[in-house]
């Protein structure tokens, strides 16, 4: 099976890339990039010279490109190439749109063109918008989404969607939880948060801190997106996520009380403009009809990821030395 993996020099990206590798060692991975701030060929170190391993650098909004890509015999294409973050999207909002909806059509029309056997687009539970105090996310939730980025995402879903019904385009879309491990980009809060405490810098609470995100570790994000790529019954959307529902804060602490630094660091900012107050996804779907089963607790995923921070300093500090830093300014005022 050749697989194109779209914005594989990314956090959750590199991770699949080094996760399918693992598990299909005889699949031919082609990955392609196009390396803005949030991609880095540092996290695919363990695996480029892997025979069966190919990097481009090249845009998903470029067709000629994609093209000749997908023409080269792909079956599968999974796209996580996106941009990210939700603060940024409050900044710049049009790179969202180019990349996360233009690219996603750019990708759909390539890949029917060249009659690929799947299309799985790596989606997020933000475009379903906010939760109040009870109830979560399934697939039936209607799409409500709040910020630039959840937004792109929706109009990029939207676009699978109407491929699969209007020309019979294979697909799967998965919608995902906050996920944090390995590689993560220290713009988002757990590494944020990490690499702030250690340099005992002030830590950005946005808002009351009582906000919920629902918590998955990267590999069993990637181990779902594997069985869907292989299991998913075509046109199904699958919801992932590992019933972890934290407040900010909690993280926050949980962080500090890990690496012995004092609650006196926590610094309440201003809220994040539309800020979704409460995620929640149940996942009875993907794990009944795929068998899906995360393998990590939020208790042992945070300290390994704490670990991971700790053991890969230069990692981060070298991210935090470059375009981040102007963000950072804007963002926080200072690092
Ligand atoms: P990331 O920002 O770490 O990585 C995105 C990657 O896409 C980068 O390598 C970047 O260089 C690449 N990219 C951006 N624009 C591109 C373009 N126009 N052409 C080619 N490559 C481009 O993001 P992430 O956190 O790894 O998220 C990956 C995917 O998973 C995204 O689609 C995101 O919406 C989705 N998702 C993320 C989470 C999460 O918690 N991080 C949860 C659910 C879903
Ligand atoms: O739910 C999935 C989504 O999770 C993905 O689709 C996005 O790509 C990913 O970035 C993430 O979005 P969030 O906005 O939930 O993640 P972020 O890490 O930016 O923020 C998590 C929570 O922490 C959110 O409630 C805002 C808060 N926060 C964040 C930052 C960066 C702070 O309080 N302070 C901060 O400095």
């Amino acid at each position: 099976m050749k697989l194109l993996i779209t914005g594989g020099a990314g956090f959750i990206g590199s991770n699949f890339v080094i996760y399918i590798l693992q598990q299909h060692p005889d699949y031919q991975i082609v990955n392609v990039d196009a390396l803005t701030y949030a991609g880095n060929l540092e996290n695919l170190k363990s695996v480029e010279n892997h025979p069966n391993y190919t990097f481009v650098k090249a845009d998903i909004t470029d067709v000629q490109a994609m093209d000749a890509l997908i023409g080269q015999g792909v079956d599968v294409v999974v796209n996580f190439a996106a941009e990210s973050h939700v603060d940024r999207s409050i900044l710049e909002p049009d790179v969202f749109v180019k990349t996360n909806v233009l690219g996603t059509q750019v990708l759909l029309d390539v890949a029917k063109k060249h009659k690929v056997t799947k299309f799985v687009q790596v989606s997020t539970d933000e475009v379903y918008g906010t939760l109040g105090a009870t109830g979560l996310f399934t697939e039936e939730t209607p799409l409500t989404p709040n910020s630039p980025y959840s937004a792109s995402k929706a109009g990029g879903d939207l676009l699978v969607r109407a491929y699969h019904e209007t020309f019979g385009l294979p697909v799967n879309i998965t919608r995902c939880s906050n996920n944090y491990g390995p590689y993560q980009f220290p713009e988002k809060l757990i590494p944020l948060m990490i690499s702030r405490a250690l340099s005992d810098g002030a830590l950005p609470v946005y808002g009351d801190g009582l906000n919920i995100r629902d918590w998955l570790y990267v590999e069993d994000h990637c181990s779902a997106i594997d069985l869907v790529i292989h299991k998913g019954v075509l046109g199904e959307v699958y919801n992932i996520g590992g019933n972890n529902e934290r407040t900010n804060v909690h993280i926050v602490k949980t962080i500090l009380q890990e690496l012995g630094k004092p609650e006196s660091l926590i610094t309440y900012v201003q809220d994040r403009p539309g800020h979704d107050r409460r995620y929640g996804i149940d996942p009875t779907k993907i794990m009944n009809e795929l068998g899906w089963k995360p393998k990590h607790t939020f208790e042992t995923g945070i300290k390994e990821t704490i670990q991971w921070y700790l053991n890969n300093k230069e990692w981060w500090t070298r991210i935090q030395s470059g375009e981040y830093q102007k963000y950072a300014e804007k963002q926080y005022g200072s690092r």
